[in-house]
């Protein structure tokens, strides 16, 4: 399966950033994985800009369920695709988090992406209570049969595992924890999308660098990564690209 390496400048970058973005094209060449990189919304057209004719796609980092209307300070995910992006991420783990959204509003935003004609690259994870408790195969399987609306396929979706304990902390599950997570992750996708569910793409997230890539990568069922704090300079995140290839 082609490879999927996603950049998640979350609340991070201006003008100055989109050198990286220059940079980026000239260290990847011809890459054998599809790259995206999502800065923030006000970053997003002229990134798109940088971006035209080379390898780099622009996504966003969420959108709002609705196409417009009364709805002071949000972006809807046809405004995403006016700016030049073709990908967002929805329901991370910093959105459930500080803006309380739930399965179900990760869901309607799913659908509203799909609409527009958006990649969506869902995100899911457990806790370190929930990883404690044993919960972990229980609470991402919850948060994947609530987040995938209907019409999803594998070429409108992905899915990042991040588990929240890993997030920007240097701690990564190792390979056996994420070979079983992603396994379920796999069969919940089969039953819900049947045979297109194995084409799905599930990424990693979490403490991603170039250093521990390769090793992810070679994971069974890990198709590619979702990244944060390593994605926002040229050189490392293209570590992390070529690891993949
Ligand atoms: P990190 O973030 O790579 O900085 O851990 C990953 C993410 O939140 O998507």
């Amino acid at each position: 399966m082609r490879k999927l390496i996603a950049g998640n400048w979350k609340m991070n970058g201006l003008a100055s950033s989109l050198a990286e973005i220059e940079a980026l094209k000239g260290l990847t060449g011809e890459a054998t994985c599809d790259i995206v990189v999502c800065p923030p919304f006000t970053l997003l057209e002229k990134a798109a800009e940088r971006a035209k004719d080379s390898v780099v796609i622009i996504g966003a980092q969420d959108c709002h369920p609705q196409i417009s209307g009364a709805y002071t300070g949000d972006v809807s995910a046809q405004m995403l695709v006016e700016a030049g992006a073709r990908f967002v991420i929805l329901g991370h783990s910093e959105r459930r988090v500080f803006h309380n959204e739930s399965d179900a509003v990760v869901s309607t935003k799913v659908a509203a992406a799909h609409e527009a004609g958006l990649t969506a690259i869902i995100c899911v994870g457990e806790t370190r209570a929930e990883r404690d408790d044993g919960k972990v195969i229980e609470v991402v399987g919850g948060q994947l049969r609530g987040s995938i609306p209907a019409g999803a396929t594998s070429s409108n979706v992905a899915i990042a595992y991040e588990p929240v304990w890993a997030i920007g902390t240097g701690l990564v599950p190792t390979i056996d924890q994420i070979e079983e997570i992603h396994s379920s992750i796999r069969q919940t996708l089969e039953e819900r999308l049947g045979e297109d569910g194995r084409r799905v793409r599930i990424l990693y997230g979490g403490s991603v660098k170039a250093s521990n890539a390769a090793d992810i990568f070679g994971a069974t069922n890990v198709d590619g990564a979702l990244v944060g704090g390593a994605s926002l300079k040229a050189v490392e995140f293209a570590g992390i690209i070529s690891a993949a290839a």
